[in-house]
């Protein structure tokens, strides 16, 4: 079947961006698993289903329809249901409720064949926490991606304050460290490198740089 590549580290890691310019490069298709989960926060949201009901969390996640794609200027879209969700799923709620979300075993559960069925060729980039431990354990390529919490704190603080979001750096920081301690600690698909996964740390990369190193990575594997 198709190659894939995983980036799987924790917020504000870069590697959404990173992913998107590798897929790019490529030409491959590519996976924000994390919109996913999003998209279930988001849905319960709207249908007041709490975010601790994996029952309905579940079946949410299984009817939903989803379509990436990227807009004309090249900024990436997802489309729920047939409908834009535009900025919606970026904002630091949404984040704090998909981490909640994830939590719960039949969300997971219930997400994995959707995920999996964005394996087509010629390849897929998979971004994400458990995509290379759990999602796609046979990938071709397995990344790590890490930053110091300050940096990812840095990153966001600047792609929020650019989309014209009023945010403060230091609340940032503590919301980043909180998502961590709950993506490290949950009982399902902890957040945690691959035992095969090369660890790579951004704090002082580029977005360019890192593209260029994984890239590096996988000609040494083709
Ligand atoms: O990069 P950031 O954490 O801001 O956003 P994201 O990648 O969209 O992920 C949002 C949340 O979804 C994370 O905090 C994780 O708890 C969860 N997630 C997950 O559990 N598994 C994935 N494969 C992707 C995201």
């Amino acid at each position: 079947s198709a190659p894939v590549v995983t980036l799987d580290g924790p917020s504000g890691s870069g590697k959404g961006t990173v992913g998107q310019v590798l897929a790019a490069r490529l030409g491959w298709y590519f996976l924000d698993s994390g919109a996913l989960y999003r998209l279930v926060g988001l849905l319960a949201h709207e249908t007041a289903v709490r975010l601790d009901d994996g029952p309905q969390l579940a079946r949410l996640a299984q009817e939903m329809h989803v379509d990436f794609g990227v807009n004309p200027a090249g900024t990436p879209r997802v489309v729920l249901n047939g409908v834009d969700v535009g900025d919606r799923l970026r904002t630091e709620e949404a984040g704090d409720r998909a981490s909640r979300v994830a939590a719960v075993p039949e969300v997971r559960q219930a997400l994995l064949e959707k995920q999996r069925a964005f394996r087509r060729p010629p390849g897929l980039v998979a971004d994400g926490r458990d995509m290379g431990t759990t999602v796609f354990p046979d990938a071709l390529l397995k990344v790590f991606v890490t930053a110091s919490a300050e940096q990812r704190a840095e990153r966001r603080y600047k792609q929020l304050k650019e989309k014209g979001f009023d945010v403060n750096l230091a609340r940032l920081l503590e919301e980043i460290r909180e998502r961590d301690a709950r993506d490290a600690a949950r009982a399902v698909s902890p957040l945690r490198p691959a035992a095969d996964a090369q660890v790579l740390d951004t704090s002082d990369l580029s977005i360019s740089e890192v593209v260029d190193r994984i890239e590096g990575l996988l000609h040494e594997r083709r």
